[in-house]
């Protein structure tokens, strides 16, 4: 569709138990309502991330980057891409180890294109994890949205697989409204000329 962003949601908890799908599925669902996107999601659990690297970094290797071939959906998910929703838990005031494994394996992938978050955790809603993916991503020539979804205690704020707080779709609209904004214009930019990484 012409009009609409390819946007990849990557659910980044692998934990036995996690809740990063109920959140996922909900963001999906708004993203899909939203209109302005073709809604695609990737579950990290489903993919294979080693923690051991090549000797080179990624930044300079392109296409020619050694990945294990069962990573291959999770590279060209990223490849294919306008825009990013990280769906992260908060681990010991970070993101999990799954999120970074499955970055530092890619960097092309996520330059110049948008990122927005949706964090859960204790009382701080996951927002440490966040800022800290806003630092490395940033790194990465992304860029990253100002307006962030975070449900802190969210063992209490959701039933049923939803946001028991009623706003909750208008601040997802919010971030998919920004998201969308950014993802046409860098996508515009993309193809008016090579990004000068
Ligand atoms: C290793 C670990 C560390 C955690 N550290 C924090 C923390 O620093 N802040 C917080 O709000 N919650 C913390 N939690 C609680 C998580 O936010 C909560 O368990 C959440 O469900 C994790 O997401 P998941 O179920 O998708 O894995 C931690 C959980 C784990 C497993």
């Amino acid at each position: 569709m012409e009009n609409t962003h390819k946007l990849l949601i990557i659910v980044g908890s692998v934990r036995e138990g996690r809740f990063g799908p109920v959140v996922g599925s909900w963001v999906a669902e708004q993203a899909r309502q939203h209109g302005g996107f073709d809604v695609d999601v990737i579950d990290l659990a489903d993919i294979d991330i080693p923690l051991v690297l090549p000797a080179a970094p990624p930044k300079y290797a392109g296409d020619s980057y050694p990945r294990p071939a069962r990573m291959a959906a999770l590279t060209s998910a990223l490849e294919e891409a306008d825009a990013f929703i990280v769906v992260t838990p908060e681990y010991n005031h970070s993101y999990p180890a799954s999120l970074k494994a499955a970055i530092d394996w890619h960097f092309t992938q996520w330059t110049a294109k948008p990122v927005a978050f949706v964090s859960y955790g204790g009382a701080a809603g996951g927002r440490h994890a966040v800022l800290h993916l806003e630092n490395v991503l940033t790194e990465l020539h992304a860029v990253t949205i100002r307006d962030g979804l975070a449900f802190p205690n969210y063992f209490t704020a959701w039933e049923d697989g939803r946001p028991l707080d009623p706003a909750a779709p208008g601040y997802a609209k919010t971030l998919l409204d920004q998201l969308a904004w950014w993802a046409g214009a860098l996508r515009s930019a993309r193809e008016a000329a090579p990004y000068p990484a």
